[in-house]
Order: C-alpha cells, then structure tokens, then sequence
C-alpha cells in the first residue's frame, strides 16, 4: 500500500507496510541515510527528524503516522541554494562533532527548540536536548547553540 507524505517539502509515496518505521523508509526506500539508527528505541536521539514541525525519533514512528504530513530531515535544513541553517553553521563554527554519528539527530533537535524558543536559557536547552553523544559533545552543542541563537558565549566554555 502506498502512504503519500512531503519530505524536506518534496512530495513522496512509498510503497511500504504501513508499520514500517519511518527511519526505515527514510533511509532504505528514500536513501536519505543523513538519519542515523542508533538504538531503536526511541532512546538516543539519532534518527531525530521534523513532523509538521516536531521533533520525533522516526525510529519509533509507523509509516502510517506521517500519512499527508510534512516531514524534514538533516537533508533538507539547508536553502534551496545551498546555504547551511544557522544551527549547521553554528555546529561548524564550534567544531561540534566527534565521531559525528549522533550529529544529525542533535542538529534537528537544536533546530526545533530554537523554532520553538528564540533565545533558550541553559535550562531550556537542557530539558531539549535530551540526545545521547557517546562522545560527549554536550559542552559545545551548548556553545553552538548559544552562538547560533545570538548569545554571548561565556569566557572559557568549549
Ligand atoms: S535510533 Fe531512534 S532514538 Fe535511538
Ligand atoms: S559525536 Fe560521536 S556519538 Fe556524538
């Protein structure tokens, strides 16, 4: 059965059980393997995309569940000429990742807290940020996302 949804605004259908998960088909149906598994649970935070806005951890959500929504990927933050979102040149700037594998799901995640909360306060970010980096990146996600929301950045944080 096909299901009919938007992908970084570009209109998909996907032939597919309806319960196959959504990072599935975004990866092995789409090829748009910027999404990462990581647990498959609903844990980590790594296959973090948008639905209609939301962060969601697409690792745990049905097919049948983005049916006529909007979805956005890593793949799609980026203008239509290629200008990078202020949060992936944010994460560049800071030199964020470290073996990089969990950087997508961050990034989305920082993309819709900011969506959500103009100037987060550490607190915000905190209660957002709830991905796993086995690196432990977590001090310059703070300093990305801090830099890509305009704050100043404490002497000493890195
Ligand atoms: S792979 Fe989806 S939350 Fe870990
Ligand atoms: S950069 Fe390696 S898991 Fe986050």
């Amino acid at each position: 059965m096909a299901t009919a949804f938007t992908v970084n605004g570009k209109q998909v259908s996907v032939e597919a059980e309806t319960d196959t998960p959504l990072l599935w088909v975004l990866r092995d149906d789409l090829g748009m393997t910027g999404t990462k598994f990581g647990c498959g649970v609903a844990a980590c935070g790594a296959c973090s995309v948008h639905v209609d806005g939301a962060i969601t951890r697409s690792c745990s959500v049905p097919l049948s569940d983005v049916a006529g929504k909007a979805v956005t990927t890593i793949e799609g933050l980026k203008s239509a000429d290629g200008v990078l979102h202020k949060v992936q040149q944010a994460w560049i700037d800071a030199q964020v990742p470290q073996c990089g594998y969990c950087q997508s799901g961050q990034i989305m995640a920082a993309v819709a807290l900011i969506e959500k909360v103009a100037s987060p306060s550490d607190a915000q970010i905190d209660e957002a940020m709830t991905n796993i980096c086995r690196c432990g990146t977590y001090p310059r996600i703070r300093k990305a996302i801090l830099a890509a929301t305009g704050a100043a950045i404490q002497a000493g944080d890195a």
